[in-house]
Formats: structure tokens, sequence, C-alpha cells
């Protein structure tokens, strides 16, 4: 019988992550026991977030030790079963890690991949955990209300597209990304829908740049950047703004020393704005609804996601770190297996 490969912790990642932080290893295919189900995966994800685990010490998640495999997403199909509700055949997508196989018991992150004529890989992608922490990143913790103005960072990732594209769905009066680079800002206004675009790597003066996009102030900031972002466009928030930290990817490399604070505090009173975190895994009943809606706009092309294809689990180290140095375009995923 075939080996199960995995990509492990190999070493604690100091500031921005290297292939040489991870090993690629040969397990034996483990066996479902009673009530569980083994998963040939077909494609696994690459996500910024799991940087926070590779340190050695704890964040919101708890750290990840050395030689265990690595945390990511993944879509496949049912290959051995002992699980009534998950025979042989069914396709799912699930919390699987950078490995070929994993083991589910049908309980935490899985589910069944719904019949819609999308791409199986979207499954971990815009109909991922990407898209539902825009979903929820705007809806719930944003408070998105028609007529907002609204600023999401790291736009032309997975998480920022699909965010902006939401709200102009949902009626936001103005939507404005900003990306690291002219054929990003391009996909944004062009293909996706947002009213301008910023290159931040490109713009001399940032600050003015962002208020000039906003003169009546910025509604919603659905950052995923981090504390910098976030100390910039503090002041420019409208009365009762509110600020949804889902990501803080240009953080994730540093130390806790590091990290830049967040000085300009006085909108927090003056412009009543509201700032929150969010886990989207709290809003883990609402993720049916949430996939319906989107899986149907992005099969009619309301939606528009890109997707950048990787292929064998070995390029798993590279596809990661690329996310770091903003090679990335949209969804990086990985193709482990076949699709039978
Ligand atoms: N809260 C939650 O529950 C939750 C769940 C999932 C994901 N997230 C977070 O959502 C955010 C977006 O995720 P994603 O999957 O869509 O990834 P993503 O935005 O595509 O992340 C990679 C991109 O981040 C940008 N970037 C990298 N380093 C940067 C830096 N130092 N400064 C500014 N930008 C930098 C680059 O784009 P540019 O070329 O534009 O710089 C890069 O292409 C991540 O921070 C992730 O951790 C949160």
């Amino acid at each position: 019988m075939a080996d199960m490969q995995q990509v492990v912790l190999a070493r604690y990642c100091e500031g921005a992550p290297v292939p040489d932080d991870f090993r690629l290893e040969n397990a034996g295919l483990p066996e479902p026991k009673k009530g569980q189900f083994r998963v040939a995966h077909v494609w696994c994800s690459v996500d910024p977030g799991t940087r926070s685990r590779l340190s050695g010490g704890d964040s919101y998640a708890m750290a990840l030790p050395l030689g265990k495999p690595v945390d990511g997403f993944s879509v496949g199909i049912v290959e051995a079963s002992q699980n009534a509700d998950f025979p042989v055949g069914t396709k799912v997508f699930c919390a699987g890690g950078w490995k070929t196989h994993s083991i589910q018991s049908g309980r935490g992150f899985i589910g069944k991949v719904p019949d819609a004529p999308v791409p199986l890989s979207a499954w971990i992608g815009v109909l991922g955990v990407p898209g539902l922490t825009a979903w929820f990143g705007l809806k719930t913790v944003a408070k998105f209300r028609e007529g907002d103005a609204v600023l999401v960072t790291s736009a032309a990732g997975p998480v920022g597209a699909t965010a902006g594209q939401l709200a102009k769905a949902w009626g936001a009066s103005k939507v404005v990304g900003i990306a690291g680079s002219d054929a990003k800002c391009d996909f944004l206004t062009r293909e996706a829908g947002f009213d301008a675009a910023i290159n931040y790597k490109t713009e001399t003066d940032l600050t003015a740049a962002i208020a000039a996009q906003f003169p009546k102030g910025v509604d919603v900031l659905f950052d995923n950047v981090g504390n910098d972002m976030v100390n910039r466009v503090l002041p420019l928030m409208a009365l009762n703004g509110r600020i949804c930290i889902s990501g803080q990817v240009a953080d994730y490399n540093l130390t806790p020393e590091q990290t830049p604070g967040i000085v300009n505090t006085k909108p927090f009173i003056t412009h009543r704005v509201n700032m929150q975190g969010l886990v989207v895994f709290d809003f883990a009943r609402e993720f049916p609804e949430a996939l319906q809606t989107m899986a149907g706009l992005l099969a009619s092309g309301k939606l528009k996601s890109n997707e950048e294809r990787f292929d064998g689990i070995t390029a798993m180290p590279e596809a990661f770190c690329g996310l770091f140095r903003g090679e990335n375009f949209g969804r990086r995923v990985v193709r482990v297996g076949e699709e039978k």
C-alpha cells in the first residue's frame, strides 16, 4: 500500500519562513478506526495565518511542536471508512494539514462538498475559510451596513478580494483596496469591481492617498495586514466607524517586541470607533448558509477569484513562503493527489 506523505515543521521559523524550516516525511498509511474515515487529499492550501503557530510560542492558536505536520485545509475523497455518514467516495473539505491523507471523525472543521458547478479546489479557497472570513468579518464583526465606505487591505488576497466584492454586492457606497502591485490593483478595479485601488509599494504618501479616497471618512476598515496599517487608518475613520481585525500578515514574522504599537487611539473616543478581532470558526453554525450563497455567486461569475495552482506536496513550503513576499495572486492551492 502507498505511503502517506506529510510536510512537518523541522525547526521554528525566525522572521520570514524559508523552505528549510520544513521537512517532507513518509509515514505509513493510517487506517480509520470505528467512527473514522480516511480522506485522500486532492488539494491542500497554504494559509498566512499558519505562520503564527510556527515560532515556538503560543498565539491565539497553540504553537505547533517540532516534527508535527503543518496546518492547512484540504479537499479530497473518502477512500476508507468506518463512519456511515461519510462512505467511501464522499467528497469532503477539512482541516487536513500539509499531508496526502488524513484521518477524520466527522467532527471539527469538515463538510461534504455540495453539488455545485465550481472547481473542487474552490472549497478550500473562495468557498473555504478565506471566503468565510470575508463574509463573517464584514457582516458580523464589522457590522456592515448598506452605504458604508469600505477600505480593504491585502485586497488582492482571497480574503480581501472576497470582502471587497461582498461589500459591493451588499450595497457599499465605495470600496477601495490596498495591494502590493499594479497588476493586483488592476485586477481589483477591472475585474473585482472595486471603485479604486492603491499600490502601497509605489504610493509615496499612503495616508494622503487613502484620505483622498474617503472625503467623509472610512466607515469600515477590513484589515488583513496589521498594526501599522490600523494605526495609519484610525485617524481617517468616520463617526461610528468599525474596524475588523481579520489578519496581521505584516506582523506574523515579527516578535512581540518588533511589532508596531497602535498609538492613534483618540478616534476610539472622538469618533466612537469600534475595533474587533475575528476568529472565523466562531461562526461555524452559519457556514452552510454563507457557502450556499457564495457558491451561487461564484458559479454565476458574480464573484471573481484568482487561484494559483502548484503540483506535488514537495511544493508546499515554497508556496507558503511566497505568501510573505507578496508573490501570491489569490489563493494558493497545491495538488497532492488525483481527483478520481
Ligand atoms: N481571523 C480569521 O479567522 C482568519 C481566517 C483566515 C485568514 N485570516 C487572515 O486573513 C488575512 C488574508 O488571508 P489570505 O489567505 O487572503 O492571504 P493574503 O492576503 O493573500 O496574504 C498574502 C498577501 O499578504 C500581503 N503581504 C505579505 N506580507 C506583507 C507585508 N509585510 N505588508 C503588507 N502586506 C503583506 C501580500 O500581498 P501584497 O502584494 O498586496 O502586499 C501577500 O500576497 C491573513 O492575514 C490571514 O491570516 C484570518
